[in-house]
């Protein structure tokens, strides 16, 4: 019988890889001594994917400058030290045939926040190694400190940023670049009317608040040549009229295409604190809509933690991709499991683990 369709390889540029379950970007805040270089903690987090059979890895949101991290703790790849601590998770991830990819990210009004596990909430204050924030406009995100308004100088600044991370990603070894542009994070603050008031080039009109995600794409796109994937992660809609809507997003996808984008990974929301409604597969909709409007490969994302439910998204075409967040936290081994409930056998398994699997 046929491979189920979420072990179909899938090609993007010179990357095939080995099946459609992959891992989201996911923060660990825990990069040592706050100076974003990478830990024994993610080498061992990140190869239990790979171990697991994840066809590729999303390295969490890692900071393109230190004012681009979320919290003091994040990662951040604009040095040497940070390279060379993510080489070494790389060459595991491959080891494991897993393909290595890495989110890139300028946090924006959002960055400077307490991680998950420090004691207090809202702003990190300087004297406590939090920094000030940048962003479209000098309008806070509700109980964070409000952010300084980027220059057009600052925002060039950002897109060189971007760049340079990504070519230090590709001699780090990763095999695919994904943009943040979701979660109310810099990019995303520009896309939607509810943060970007500016009256200069890059506020107003969609173009006009489109104008720095598709120049981050076309920055990082010619610097790192056309063999490597580049995907960016979109939040589809602020879930609000006044907001960034779908249909919105698909014009934007349409132009990130143009760019040389070649796969979107389709979030929602978090660009103001806004309730929307949570269930099983909830975002499948909108990997669906952009996909078939767009007409590009997408990622669904999204309390997705069955096996038959990852099936059904990819086999349906409403994804090309299922990316697997807290279920695979729970069970890094979600992608051999689901091989072994649908009766394939992946020749991936590793040979350690053999007689767990016979
Ligand atoms: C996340 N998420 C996330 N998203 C992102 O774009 N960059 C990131 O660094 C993080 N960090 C992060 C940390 C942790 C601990 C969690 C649980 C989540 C969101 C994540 O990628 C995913 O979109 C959501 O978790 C929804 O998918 P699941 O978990 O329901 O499969």
């Amino acid at each position: 019988s046929p491979a189920p369709a979420l072990f179909e390889p899938i090609t993007l540029r010179s990357r095939t890889i080995r099946n459609r379950i992959w891992i989201p970007p996911m923060c660990q805040y825990s990069a040592q001594a706050r100076d974003g270089v990478a830990t024994d903690w993610h080498l061992a987090h990140l190869g239990a994917f790979a171990r697991g059979g994840a066809g590729a890895v999303i390295v969490e949101a890692t900071g393109v400058t230190p004012e681009g991290r979320i919290s003091p703790e994040d990662l951040g790849l604009w040095n040497d030290a940070q390279e060379q601590a993510l080489a070494r998770i790389v060459e595991f991830m491959h080891s494991q045939g897993a393909a290595a990819g890495i989110q890139l990210a300028h946090a924006g009004r959002k960055a400077s926040t307490y991680s998950p596990f420090v004691e207090g909430s809202g702003s990190v204050p300087q004297q406590e190694g939090g920094w000030t924030t940048l962003a479209p406009s000098a309008v806070a995100y509700p109980g964070l400190a409000e952010p300084k308004e980027l220059t057009q100088e600052g925002i060039s600044a950002i897109i060189q940023a971007f760049a340079d991370s990504a070519e230090r990603a590709l001699r780090a070894g990763f095999d695919i670049i994904e943009v943040h542009a979701a979660h109310g994070y810099l990019l995303h603050e520009f896309l939607s009317p509810l943060s970007n008031f500016r009256q200069d080039a890059y506020g107003g009109s969609l173009e006009n608040r489109a104008r720095l995600v598709l120049e981050v794409a076309e920055a990082v796109r010619s610097r790192i040549g056309e063999e490597i994937p580049l995907l960016v992660r979109v939040s589809a809609t602020d879930w609000t009229e006044e907001g960034l809507t779908l249909e919105e997003t698909v014009q934007v996808v349409g132009w990130l295409k143009e760019r040389g984008v070649d796969l979107i990974d389709v979030s929602s929301g978090a660009n103001a604190p806004i309730r929307f409604p949570i269930g099983p597969g909830y975002q499948v909709p909108l990997a669906a809509s952009i996909r078939e409007q767009a007409e590009i490969p997408t990622a669904a994302v999204g309390l997705i933690t069955e096996s038959v439910q990852a099936e059904h998204i990819v086999f349906t075409g409403q994804a090309d991709v299922v990316l697997i967040g807290r279920e695979a936290l729970r069970d890094p081994h979600f992608p051999l499991r689901t091989a072994q409930h649908f009766g394939h056998r992946p020749d991936y398994l590793p040979v350690q683990y053999e007689r767990a699997y016979r």
